[in-house]
């Protein structure tokens, strides 16, 4: 990698050009770069529109990269060592989406994780294709599902040699990671595809102590968020291609058809900025990250109300989790730190995340407050109100009780859940956060799920399905 160009960003520079040459626009966007404007949120919205073009001369088309976009592009590919990298304006959810439906074809088996985001199994429902899902292993030291071993995929190809590609997650939701090198080792030798969802993971780049990128370890497909850990736009994100097994040409067209044709370029010169912002971190500024977030975590350990989760050379240090105090949920241990002014990224019954971004930012004495507070409000409760929770049981692999494509020409109805049980679930069931669905569509419907619903709707998870505390929809 050439260092030198790494300080270059073609795309934002050429926009900044244009903006300064105050050129006539009779293009769209209607707002003609912020001069047409609601006066309520004009200001705030002025410096951004500035930069807000469109495809017009000089300024590149995403979808037939050539110009300042190509260059960007290419940067972005030189910084993490891919064959071709791409930006995405429609988040990792478009990456996800076009990565699969260009692997895979209608009727193909395709392997992924039990505790896959929603984008994944769109993806795979778009395609046609028919997932096996594998469940990731119960870890003591996470409290979570949060293992894939090279044993489990291994198993998994031989009861289902018909595979054509596997898509993993990596890492959790939480930063935790696996051995996935020698996973895509195994699955190269069969020639598989390995398409990865690196969502949470676009700074592993800087290297340790953040785990290894799945795009060093040869992961044909590596699609990363940069929204969610590096300093982009919300929806900005990269894609990375490798290894000659995946069609460029047929990867481009999906990139396009699940796009917008109008791809915002602030997104995409955020993408360009982030890029740079990654190539130009230093190990000095590194070091001094690992002191902050080392100083916030002794700061959190304070708590009387929950305690962390320690910290391996699996975890990324940036994720902080918090385990609440047997009596407590990681529920209420949120609500409170919101009303005390603190959000955090998510919380699960078990375990709530904190996120911390890649330059010290936090106000400490805030953060002392903040704490304070919570600990004087949220008192542990005595030994016997302890939370006992029940894990659903999921079987290791499993495929779906109906396919998307019969399912496609079905009708579903909603009916009350006791009614549902034992009919096949017709709209995923999806805590939010994490977007991880509890009942896949094509699955059926058991009293497990049922009790295990019942008990999130108790503890006031969020839920992307309104109607869920009244029933679902099921064939
Ligand atoms: C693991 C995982 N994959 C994909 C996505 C989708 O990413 P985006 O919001 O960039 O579309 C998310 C979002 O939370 C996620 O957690």
């Amino acid at each position: 990698m050439n260092r030198e160009n790494q300080n270059k960003t073609p795309l934002y520079d050429k926009l900044k050009q244009h903006e300064q040459q105050k050129n006539i626009s009779f293009h769209v966007p209607g707002h003609k770069f912020g001069n047409v404007f609601p006066d309520k949120g004009k200001e705030d919205f002025a410096r951004i529109l500035r930069l807000d073009a469109t495809e017009i001369t000089g300024l590149d088309d995403l979808h037939g990269a050539e110009d300042v976009i190509f260059q960007a592009q290419q940067l972005l590919s030189e910084f993490y060592g891919s064959q071709s990298s791409y930006f995405l304006v429609n988040g990792s959810t478009s990456g996800n989406i076009a990565a699969i439906m260009t692997v895979v074809r209608p009727g193909d088996q395709v392997l992924i994780q039990r505790n896959s985001h929603k984008s994944v199994l769109h993806g795979i429902e778009l395609s046609g294709a028919e997932p096996v899902f594998a469940m990731p292993e119960y870890e003591d030291a996470t409290g979570r599902y949060s293992k894939i071993t090279r044993s489990m995929i291994e198993t998994a190809m031989h009861r289902y040699p018909e595979i054509k590609a596997v898509v993993l997650t990596y890492p959790d939701y939480f930063g935790r990671t696996y051995e996935l090198k020698e996973i895509i080792d195994y699955l190269h030798d069969r020639n598989i595809p390995v398409i990865v969802d690196e969502a949470h993971g676009v700074h592993f780049k800087l290297g340790a102590p953040f785990p290894v990128s799945a795009v060093d370890l040869q992961a044909d497909v590596v699609i990363q968020s940069a929204h969610k850990m590096a300093p982009a736009m919300t929806m900005a994100s990269f894609l990375h291609v490798q290894g000659g097994r995946v069609p460029l040409s047929r990867l481009e067209y999906f990139l396009q058809m699940h796009q917008s044709s109008s791809p915002s370029y602030p997104l995409m010169a955020s993408l360009d900025l982030a890029r740079y912002f990654l190539a130009a971190f230093t190990k000095e500024q590194k070091s001094e990250l690992m002191d902050y977030v080392q100083e916030i975590r002794t700061l959190l350990a304070q708590s009387s109300v929950f305690k962390l989760l320690p910290l391996s050379r699996k975890d990324d240090p940036l994720k902080i989790t918090l385990i609440p105090h047997p009596s407590l949920s990681g529920f209420e241990i949120a609500r409170h730190l919101e009303n005390a002014g603190l959000f955090p990224e998510m919380a699960t019954a078990e375990q709530v995340l904190l996120t911390s971004g890649l330059v010290p930012h936090l106000d400490r004495s805030a953060l002392k407050k903040t704490l304070k507070t919570l600990n004087c409000q949220l008192k542990i409760k005595s030994s016997h109100d302890t939370i006992k929770r029940k894990n659903i049981s999921i079987p290791a692999l499993q495929t779906l009780e109906a396919n998307y494509k019969d399912m496609s020409f079905k009708t579903p109805v909603f009916l009350p859940w006791k009614v549902a049980l034992g009919r096949v679930c017709a709209q995923a069931v999806i805590p939010y956060p994490p977007g991880i669905p509890l009942i896949l569509k094509g699955e059926r419907v058991t009293r497990e799920h049922y009790k295990q619903t019942l008990s999130l709707l108790e503890e006031r998870a969020g839920f992307q399905n309104k109607e869920i505390e009244l029933g679902m929809w099921v064939f």
